[in-house]
């Protein structure tokens, strides 16, 4: 493919609203535009996100984030070439929101639709930022999933391992609400971690002397947990370097897990693919500075070039659904009206489900 194309992106798989304009081949491609209505606000009094407060706020916001990346663009629906749209995983109600937009925008205009996975669109990000060549590696990690792919392809992965229960980033919520910080619990755990004592709190790495590169978080977190109450009971309360100590411990560990299992990752894919060693992060937990930076130092330690998009690009956003259908459309045949919206979707169809990755199918 040569010519250009004007791909038109449309994202509500969790609780971000978002439309964005990209143009570009495959590998080559420039966002134009991105808009992104977060709803942190609506979900703030319930503790985590409610499901149907998403999928009215995707169904209220959606035309007008669609308005705001074309002007945004600078552009109408006569510039672009095609609709990518999320049809999962992810909370079904908001994915049903996006995917009736694109369909009603297609019918209505005549453009060529694509449903688009949301793990692809984030496992195809460094070829939006960085224009990185197949095939590369790369750990997804976000609020909702992880999970190490070889991505060898636009609509090609190879899962070589992933978390048994929680995510990372819903790990890093859930601690945040147990100690008593704001939400989202990543940037405030990161934020607190900053006065802590990584070393007052001996937390767990679990499964750090398994084979493979599976990972667990949900024993963490509990871990957390009876520290916490070991604290209230002893002392009343938490006191504000407890909680930062709290935070350092536990932010410690998730980073040493990550890091523990990406030796391993790096070992499989390089034995697989020598000379081509990329290795990429993306997703929510990818903002993390010190999780960042152990990362590149086992990256460089292999002797891999390490590629984090930036944050706008890591957390959810359409512009990467844009550039996946763009990558995608070489290879495939348009999406019709009976395109179906799916909870479940797993990118690499022929490894076995994991025990309790992607339950949860709110985030990725
Ligand atoms: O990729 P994302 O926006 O949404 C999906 O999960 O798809 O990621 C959001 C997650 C949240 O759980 C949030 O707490 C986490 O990423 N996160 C972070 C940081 N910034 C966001 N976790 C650790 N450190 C951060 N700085
Ligand atoms: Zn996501």
């Amino acid at each position: 493919m040569t010519r250009p194309i004007t791909c038109l992106g449309i994202e509500s798989s969790c609780d971000d609203t978002a439309a964005a304009i990209v143009r570009g081949v495959p590998g080559d491609m420039t966002v134009l535009s991105s808009v992104v209505f977060g709803q942190t606000d609506l979900h703030a009094a319930f503790g985590g996100v409610v499901p149907e407060i998403a999928a009215r706020a995707h169904a209220e916001r959606l035309d007008v984030s669609v308005q705001g990346a074309l002007d945004q663009a600078g552009v109408g629906f006569g510039d672009l070439d095609s609709i990518a749209v999320t049809c999962g995983p992810g909370l079904i109600g908001g994915v049903v929101s996006g995917v009736m937009t694109a369909k009603a925008l297609s019918a209505a205009t005549g453009l060529p639709l694509y449903g688009v996975n949301h793990l692809a669109g984030h496992a195809l990000t460094p070829r939006l930022s960085d224009g990185v060549a197949f095939p590369y590696l790369m750990l997804l990690v976000s609020g909702g999933h992880c999970q190490f792919l070889i991505t060898h392809g636009p609509d090609r992965f190879e899962r070589l391992g992933g978390t048994i229960d929680d995510a990372p980033g819903e790990a890093f919520d859930k601690v945040a609400r147990l100690i008593g910080l704001g939400q989202p619990g990543g940037p405030a755990v990161e934020a607190a971690a900053r006065g802590g004592d990584a070393t007052r709190f001996a937390f767990p790495r679990p499964l750090a002397n398994k084979p493979g590169c599976d990972m667990s978080f949900s024993g963490l977190k509990t871990a957390v947990l009876r520290a916490r109450d070991t604290l209230v009971a002893e002392a009343g309360g938490l006191r504000q370097q407890d909680q930062a100590d709290l935070s350092a411990s536990f932010q410690a560990a998730v980073a040493d897990s990550l890091a523990g299992k990406s030796r391993r990752a790096l070992d499989q894919y390089l034995a697989l693919s020598p000379s081509d060693p990329n290795f990429c992060v993306a997703g929510g937990v990818a903002a993390n500075m010190h999780i960042r930076s152990l990362l590149e130092t086992v990256s460089a330690d292999k002797g891999c070039r390490f590629l984090a998009p930036p944050l706008a690009l890591c957390t959810d956003n359409a512009a990467m659904i844009a550039a996946a259908g763009i990558e995608q459309m070489a290879g495939r045949t348009p999406d019709g009206m009976d395109l179906a919206a799916r909870p479940r979707m797993p990118l690499d169809t022929r490894s076995a489900a994991m025990l309790g990755s992607g339950k949860k199918g709110a985030k990725a």
